[in-house]
Parts: C-alpha cells; structure tokens; sequence
C-alpha cells in the first residue's frame, strides 16, 4: 500500500473548514484517482475551543501554523489562512524552505509575493500550487498553465470576484440596498475577511495579476493593475443601465495592446444580451482569447467553501500523483517584467451621469466640451429629479450620456473642463462601456 500523503492545514474557516469536511466524505475517490491515499495529520487556526462542525479526533493540534509548517510529521502544507503577509507568508515560506509543497487560495499573498516565492519552490524542488486562489471552485489556472500552454494568449477577462457579483445581482433584480446585501455574502462565506478587498476591487486585481501572469509569461505585478471597485455604484446607475440595455459587472481584463499590457478592474456596462451579463449571483466567468483555440470560457462558483474546497483538492491529488510544474508555467526566472500599457490610452464607450444644475445652457455647455474634445455621443438621457407631487422640479437633474469610443485621457479631460464651468453638483460617475 502506497504511503499516504501527510497534509497539514492552516485555518480552519469557510475554506479549511470544508476541505476537512469533503477529504472525510470524498478521501477514498481522490485516493482512487491519484494514486495515494491523502491524510490530515495537522491542523492550525486561533481558536482551538471552536466548534467548526468537524472531525478533527486523532489530529494533532497547532497553535502556531508556522511550527506546523516545520513539523516532521507534516509532508504538505495546505494554507488557508488569509492575508498578504504575517502568518500566512511565514508558514508558506516556511514549508517551502523545508522543500515541503504547498497549497493556498491566499491571492494576497501571491499577488504580494508570489514571485519570490515561486524562485523559493523552485530553489528546494517544492511544488505550489493555487487553482483556488482565482475564481474558486473553475479550473482557472490549470486551464492557463497546462491546457492552453501551446497558445500565445492575447487576452484574459472575466468577473473573478463572487461578492460583488452576487451584490450587484441582487441590487439590480431585488432593489436590496448595497450595505444588507454585502451582509448576505459575508454570512454565506463568499467576502474577505476584510470585505473591503472584495469592494474596493483589489481582490479581482490580485487574481487578475495571477491571471496577467500566467497569460503573457510575466512576473505578477499587481501595482500594474488600475483598480476601482463597485461602491460608487448608485442604483440609479442600475436602473439606467437596465434602460439603456446593459448590466453593470465588475470586470478584470488583461490584454496585449499597441501600448503594452493593459491590466483593469473596474465596473463595466456589458450588453444585456451578452453571455458575460448572464453570468449572475456569486458565479464566476473567465474569458480566455488565445491562439490557436480561439475564445472559451469557463463558468461556475466563484467563492464559497465547498467550490473552493473542490479546487484545494485538485491541487491536493496533483501534489500526491507527483506531479512538478513552474508554478507560473514557466521558471519564475524567466518571468518576463510587465510592459504596462497607461490607463490614460484605454479605448472604449463610456456611461457618464451628471449630475447637472437646472440653468439655462447648461446641457449645450457639457455637449460642447465633449465635441472640442472629438468625443461622439450616442445618446443622452435626461431624468427629472425627485419632487414632491404637483410641485416644480428644483435642484440638480441626472443627465446621462454614452459615449462611442473614445480614449481615456480625453474623457477625463472633458470631464474636467464640465466641472470646472460650474454647471454639476457633484463629481461625474463615469462607468466604462464594453461592448
Ligand atoms: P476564514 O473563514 O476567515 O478562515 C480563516 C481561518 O484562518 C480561520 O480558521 C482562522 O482561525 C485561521 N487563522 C487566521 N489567522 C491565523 C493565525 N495567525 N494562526 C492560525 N490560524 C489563523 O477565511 P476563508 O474564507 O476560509 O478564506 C481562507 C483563504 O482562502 C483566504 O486566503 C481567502 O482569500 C481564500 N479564499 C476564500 C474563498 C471563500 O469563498 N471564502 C474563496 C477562494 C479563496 P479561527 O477560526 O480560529 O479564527
Ligand atoms: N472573496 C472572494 C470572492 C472569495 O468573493 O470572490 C473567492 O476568491
């Protein structure tokens, strides 16, 4: 009987919680499959009084992931802490100076240091690996670094954050306020500890950096990634975007341009009838454009324990077949820097929403500003303010355009000049346009 594959794992939450769980239920099949039976030997997290509703009898206990890490007993090191440094990095680091292999879904991490701990995998001859890091339970990055290894890949995009999709699916077909829906993804397990990396977009921008990675052959560069997230989004943006026949979707996208590599994240009206705007909920997408294959994309359960579970286990049964990869598909020495491409020179449409001053010549102004600046306008839409009934519209009017494509600097422009002719209330919401 072959040796069984002694793991220990580090946090015991959502995740860890339930790769407990399902290696109890499921450990026989993924044995059968890979070849070697997989055992929990260890287990860390802060609180060993909690009860996280599994077995852990007959498993040695550690306060201190990192003395787990070390310990001889321990052969792979399943990391399911969180955070870009502290702990995680030490215990990581740890397993893999000790030549032990590691599995994380810590994206933090790898967008923080994920180069320099690849050299370090490389170094002792340990395996990492982290299909669960991006889009949770999608085979995201087996597909990137195996599967299309033969393709030069032109562009990698997708909605890679479960949260804030599943919010801004629920805003738009419930009308639930932004604040108890966020409180609904953080009960079911699918926010970071901090939810403010799932709102704010830097948690897309490290998966997309991981993707840029793996897609182009460069180092991770997460400073690389221009980044806004979807707390600006009013729901009156919604309501116009269902008007105008689009979804509002936080995207990650990374492509090759004339300029460089562009890497953003940011909120995106996509048609309606797009496949991209039927991907709802905590479902993630991720559109890969390579040559030869063409364009496919993969669909499913972008956070929660148990589809993030299923993707630790993959790696888990790659680690007990023996299976030794670059962890970013080719040697982290031959990581190519990032060529970035300046926001500044991004193509598109664009949603923008005023908020404008009812005044005589107000509106020809914000038309004109847009013209000097040969920017076309594919429609304008003007709604009345709120009012009491039978009353006179007073105060400022929402007053949306779109756009055809223009560039970033010269929308930014206009915007400024408009602001400074004194005719809106408030800073302009601005919503980049794919079409
Ligand atoms: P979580 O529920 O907050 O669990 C974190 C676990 O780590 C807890 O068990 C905690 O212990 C333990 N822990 C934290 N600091 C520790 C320390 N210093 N020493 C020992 N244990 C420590 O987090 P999660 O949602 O499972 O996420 C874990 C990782 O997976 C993160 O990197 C996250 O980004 C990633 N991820 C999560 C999802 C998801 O859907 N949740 C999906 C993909 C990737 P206590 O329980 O005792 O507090
Ligand atoms: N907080 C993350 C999300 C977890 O909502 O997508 C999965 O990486």
């Amino acid at each position: 009987m072959t040796e069984p594959l002694r793991i220990g794992v580090a946090g015991l939450g959502t995740v860890g919680a339930s790769l407990v769980r399902l290696l109890a239920q499921n450990g026989n099949a993924l044995a059968h499959r890979c070849g070697r039976p997989v055992r929990v030997v260890a287990v860390s997290a802060r609180d060993k009084s909690r009860d996280r509703g599994i077995d852990l009898s007959g498993i040695e206990w550690f306060d201190d992931p990192v003395a787990m890490a070390k310990s001889a007993n321990v052969e792979c090191v399943v990391e399911l802490m969180g955070g870009a440094d502290g702990k995680a990095k030490d215990t990581v680091e740890a397993a893999l100076a000790a030549g032990k292999s590691v599995v994380t879904a810590n994206k933090a991490l790898l967008a923080k240091h994920g180069n320099a701990l690849a050299a370090l995998a490389e170094t002792t001859g340990a395996q990492l690996n982290f299909e669960a890091a991006v889009a949770g339970g999608i085979p995201a990055i087996k597909t990137m670094r195996e599967s299309l290894a033969g393709n030069r890949v032109e562009r990698v995009a997708g909605i890679l954050n479960g949260t804030c999709n599943y919010i801004l699916s629920r805003m738009e077909l419930e009308g639930l306020p932004f604040e108890a829906v966020l409180a609904d993804a953080q009960r079911l397990g699918y926010a970071e500890a901090d939810p403010t990396f799932d709102v704010g977009g830097f948690d897309t921008a490290h998966k997309l950096a991981i993707l840029a990675s793996l897609a182009f052959g460069t180092a991770i560069d997460a400073d690389a990634v221009y980044v806004e997230g979807i707390a600006s989004i009013a729901p009156l943006d919604l309501r116009m975007a269902d008007e105008l026949g689009y979804r509002i979707k936080l995207l990650g996208v990374a492509e090759r341009t004339a300029t460089g590599i562009e890497q953003r994240v940011h909120p995106t009206m996509v048609p309606k009838t797009s496949a991209i705007a039927q991907v709802m909920g905590v479902t993630n997408a991720v559109s890969i454009l390579a040559e030869p294959v063409g364009e496919l994309t993969l669909v499913g359960p972008g956070a929660g324990g148990n589809a993030t579970a299923s993707s630790v286990l993959s790696d888990i049964g790659d680690i007990a077949r023996g299976t030794r990869l670059p962890a970013y598909g080719v040697a982290a020495r031959d990581l190519e820097a990032t060529e970035q491409a300046p926001m500044q020179r991004h193509e598109g449409g664009y949603y923008i929403r005023l908020s404008v001053l009812d005044r005589p010549g107000a509106a020809a102004s914000i038309a004109t500003r847009m013209a000097e600046r040969q920017i076309s306008l594919e429609s304008i839409v003007q709604r009345k303010p709120p009012q009491a009934t039978g009353q006179k519209a007073s105060g400022p009017v929402p007053v949306v355009l779109i756009t055809y494509a223009t560039t970033e600097a010269a929308i930014r422009d206009a915007l400024d000049a408009v602001m400074a002719d004194g005719h809106i209330a408030e800073p302009p919401q601005l919503i980049r346009i794919e079409r």
